[in-house]
């Protein structure tokens, strides 16, 4: 008798129980944070709802998107980690905005994924970084007890990924940091920070792969794409660049067994009123490591103090020694179809090592003006192997 009850019962219930595993199945896509509790408003700190929500988008079978609505979100210091079961959409449509204090950071970001494949941030939203009231701390030139502080959105071992349509907002140390990436691309990213804010790179690239930043605005005090030991395979295109230190290689050779660097094309770019153009830098004395098959393309300068420059005495601070040589082999350099004006009379300066001089460089079709008091524009090489065709302005380089 309680048996065909209880059968009753559970036939009774069966369709729902149906409903209910098949629900079970279809976990919804989107996973909202104000579900999570976030809420925009001054004083909530709303790390653990990202995280919570992440970590559901991030376990769902074959994918989910984070959703995080317009509003202002104040946020501390988050990791978002993988391996996730599917791709993973981060859509940020509002502004998240980090904290003043450097204190309240306990890793080195603010913003980080890590092992995450087939990741995509997007969204049009804002990352506020707020670094103002820090960046004293940051100035290693003024302040001898600076410390690093969190760098806005850090990307370690991360691959076949998408960042586009994000701004990044004064950032308290560089505003992207890629480590261990492959496969990424980056386009329509908006960077913003006064040209006078320490370290805030644009993009810093490291020890990653099949690097792409395209149709990007990048205005900031630092360089405005950072490339340093491990990057191959990069290529940055339409990119506009100013203030800033422009596009930078290196610096190279600051520890032993570096990875190589081998493979950056910079093409149809801008750079407008910055302190470098296109730049190789490389410490001395340093130990042995490549940098090899760069190719810088139809870019065009507006104002910028050292347009073509290769440094192997890179040294920022103060004592430096002259005499002591870097050992990185700087090889197959083209400068090709560069444009516009210097604000200083050597727009073409390439200082390469007495131990491993410069091979392969390259200058083809450049048009550097400078139309200030210190006479006609000239160029500056040293220690390189290479050619140069067509129209040169400077001359007399190579
Ligand atoms: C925000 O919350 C997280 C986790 O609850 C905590 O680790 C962090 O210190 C908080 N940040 C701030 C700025 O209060
Ligand atoms: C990046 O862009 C290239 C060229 O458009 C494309 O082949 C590649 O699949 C893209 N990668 C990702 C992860 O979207
Ligand atoms: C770059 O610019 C050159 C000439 O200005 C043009 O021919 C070429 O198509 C452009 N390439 C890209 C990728 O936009
Ligand atoms: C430099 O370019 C030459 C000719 O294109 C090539 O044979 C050589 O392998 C390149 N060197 C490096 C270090 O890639």
């Amino acid at each position: 008798m309680q048996k065909t009850a209880e059968m009753a019962s559970f036939i009774h219930w069966l369709p729902f129980l149906l409903i209910l595993a098949a629900a079970r199945k279809h976990v919804p896509r989107t996973f909202n944070v104000l579900s999570y509790g976030a809420l925009p408003s001054r004083n909530t700190n709303n790390s653990k709802a990202f995280l919570r929500a992440w970590k559901d988008a991030c376990e769902r079978e074959g994918g989910g998107r984070v959703w995080i609505p317009r509003g202002k979100f104040k946020l501390g210091s988050v990791v978002f980690v993988g391996p996730c079961r599917g791709p993973v959409d981060f859509v940020i449509k509002g502004s998240l905005e980090a904290s003043t204090d450097p204190s309240n950071f306990f890793v080195d970001h603010w913003i980080g994924f890590k092992y995450v494949d087939q990741l995509v941030v997007r969204g049009g939203g804002y990352l506020l970084g707020n670094g103002g009231s820090a960046w004293r701390f940051n100035d290693c030139a003024t302040n001898s007890r600076c410390k690093p502080l969190p760098v806005t959105m850090r990307f370690d071992f991360v691959s076949n990924s998408k960042v586009h349509r994000i701004h990044s907002f004064d950032s308290k140390n560089a505003h992207f940091n890629l480590f261990a990436c492959h496969n990424m691309n980056m386009s329509h990213i908006q960077i913003l920070a006064p040209s006078t804010s320490p370290n805030t790179d644009g993009i810093r690239i490291g020890s990653s792969s099949n690097i792409r930043i395209q149709n990007s605005v990048i205005s900031t005090g630092d360089d405005c794409v950072s490339m340093i030991a491990g990057s191959q395979d990069i290529l940055v295109s339409e990119v506009h660049c100013g203030p800033g230190h422009g596009f930078s290689i290196g610096s190279l050779g600051g520890s032993h067994n570096e990875e190589y660097v081998n493979g950056i094309t910079i093409q149809n770019s801008t750079l407008r009123g910055t302190q470098n153009g296109l730049r190789i830098k490389t410490w001395a004395p340093s130990p042995p490591s490549l940098a090899s098959n760069i190719n810088f393309e139809d870019i065009i300068m507006e104002n910028v103090n050292n347009p073509i420059f290769i440094d192997q005495q890179y040294c920022p601070q103060p004592p430096c020694n002259g005499q002591a040589q870097s050992n990185v082999q700087i090889k197959n350099v083209t400068f090709r179809k560069v444009r516009g004006t210097s604000s200083s009379k050597i727009a073409v300066k390439i200082q390469c090592s007495k131990h491993v001089p410069c091979e392969g460089v390259n200058l083809v079709n450049i048009n550097l003006e400078y139309r200030g008091p210190e006479g006609p524009v000239a160029s500056s090489c040293l220690n390189v192997k290479g050619k140069s065709y067509g129209l040169q302005l400077p001359s007399g380089c190579l």
